[in-house]
């Protein structure tokens, strides 16, 4: 297993260019399955999790040739079988995705239950209440979902009792191939499911309200689709964490690759927090702040402030002058960092899904562990201005959903090296 050792403190300068988003490559590669032609899907990004999906698709019949490490061809007109075994799923729970196309495509499926992760159960019952109602007859059996609708998925009325992302996903690429008309009432609009949407459009499905909380989808009736080559939109919560290592260090860094409007909460954030930020096409410049304020953040749904850039704006809070509040309304478990962050000495109090940050304290460098995706990136962010050295174990969390993180960082300037455990 690979460790990184931060030497904090150093000065960062310079651009970085952002790569795709993790979480719209997930469904895009999850949507092949509804697809006839060989396909082209360029700007993914190089992280664990798109292999993992990808792995799954090969497994379930798709042929895939990747033309370097960012771009692939995929058909998958030719599926052999159609269950998603644990052994792979286990590993991405985001695997679920492919749940809603093979139904809709074959009539029945079986998916291993993801399980639960370190930020909390993250269960799926959403998905298949929605898939019932779709007129699907499901059942766990073994720990798998156990899926079947032999005559396909009849388009209906899906009302999601809390909003879901991956979920909104599902229901999309089922609706796609369903037959009839289906309505999604509080669905998801981040930008990584407008995306879908966009390509199921251009692909001939009719879909109203994209961007919206209520979408339409007038399904092909299991006509497999045309889909046009795809661009991976780029990752906005890569962006904002980048943001967050201009901001802790308080250096004037450049990102290139971005679209600022998916950024609009964060820079306002940011901005609020006293620092200059300009933007210009895809390109956006943050400035150093003479002082950096404390701050209040509740995640919510898009376009509020992500839920996946709240363990980066906890380690920034340490650097801010007096006491800042997070509260984190999506996960049941996702304050794992806080104790990490503390072993850094940052003071944090926390009280249910409230996290009080008093900053201004100096950072010491120390061991600490990975957790979970984000919260890894908070540790890299609290090791560049730590005194010292800082080793951050455990990083197979940040490479599932970073590209090259600690390169990109080192460009900029940070001392950082990647090392083995002994
Ligand atoms: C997506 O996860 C993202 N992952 C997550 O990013 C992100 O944190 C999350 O959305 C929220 O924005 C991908 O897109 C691959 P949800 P998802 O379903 O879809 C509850 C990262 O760091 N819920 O929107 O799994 C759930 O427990 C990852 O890149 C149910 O109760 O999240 C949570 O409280 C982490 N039943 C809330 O809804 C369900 O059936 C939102 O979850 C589904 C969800």
């Amino acid at each position: 297993m690979d460790y990184l050792k931060i030497t904090g403190g150093k000065p960062l300068k310079g651009e970085i260019k952002i790569s795709g988003a993790k979480n719209s490559a997930l469904p895009i590669l999850a949507s092949t399955l509804l697809c006839k032609n060989l396909l082209k899907i360029t700007n993914l990004p190089d992280v664990a999790d798109v292999k993992t999906l990808a792995k799954l698709l090969e497994h379930l019949g798709s042929t895939i040739e990747w033309v370097n490490a960012n771009e692939l061809l995929v058909q998958s007109d030719r599926i052999i079988h159609t269950k998603a075994v644990y052994d792979i799923v286990r590993k991405m729970r985001a695997s679920i995705l492919v749940l809603g196309p093979l139904l809709a495509r074959f009539g029945k499926c079986e998916v291993s239950l993801p399980g639960g992760c370190a930020i909390g159960a993250r269960p799926v019952d959403l998905h298949i209440k929605a898939m019932e109602k779709m007129g699907a007859n499901i059942s766990i059996e073994n720990g798998y979902i156990v899926a079947k609708a032999p005559n396909g998925l009849k388009g209906n009325d899906i009302i999601f009792d809390k909003i879901t992302v991956t979920g909104t996903e599902n229901i999309l690429m089922a609706a796609a191939l369903a037959h009839g008309e289906t309505r999604i009432i509080n669905a998801a609009k981040e930008p990584e499911v407008i995306q879908l949407c966009e390509i199921l459009q251009t692909a001939g499905i009719e879909i109203k309200g994209i961007g919206s909380n209520e979408l339409y989808i007038r399904g092909s009736d299991r006509e497999l689709l045309e889909f046009k080559e795809i661009e991976v939109i780029p990752d906005r919560i890569e962006a904002g964490t980048y943001l967050c290592a201009g901001a802790i260090s308080n250096s004037e860094i450049i990102l290139k690759n971005i679209i600022p409007k998916h950024l609009e909460v964060i820079i306002g954030k940011l901005k609020e927090i006293g620092f200059n930020i300009t933007e210009k096409d895809d390109i956006l410049c943050i400035k150093p702040a003479n002082k950096r304020k404390a701050f209040e953040i509740i995640t919510t749904e898009y376009p509020g402030f992500p839920t996946d850039m709240q363990a980066q704006f906890m380690a920034l809070a340490t650097q801010c002058e007096g006491s800042s509040s997070i509260e984190e309304r999506l996960f049941e478990n996702r304050f794992m960092h806080v104790s990490e962050l503390q072993r850094l000495g940052a003071k944090i109090s926390l009280k249910g899904n409230v996290a009080k940050i008093t900053g201004g304290e100096k950072l010491i460098g120390a061991d600490v562990m990975a957790t979970d995706l984000r919260a890894s990136s908070a540790l890299v962010l609290a090791g560049l201005v730590a005194q010292g050295q800082t080793q951050i174990h455990r990083i197979y969390h940040l490479d599932r959903g970073y590209e090259g993180l600690e390169e990109k960082l080192c460009g900029l300037g940070a001392d950082i090296l990647r090392l083995k455990e002994n």
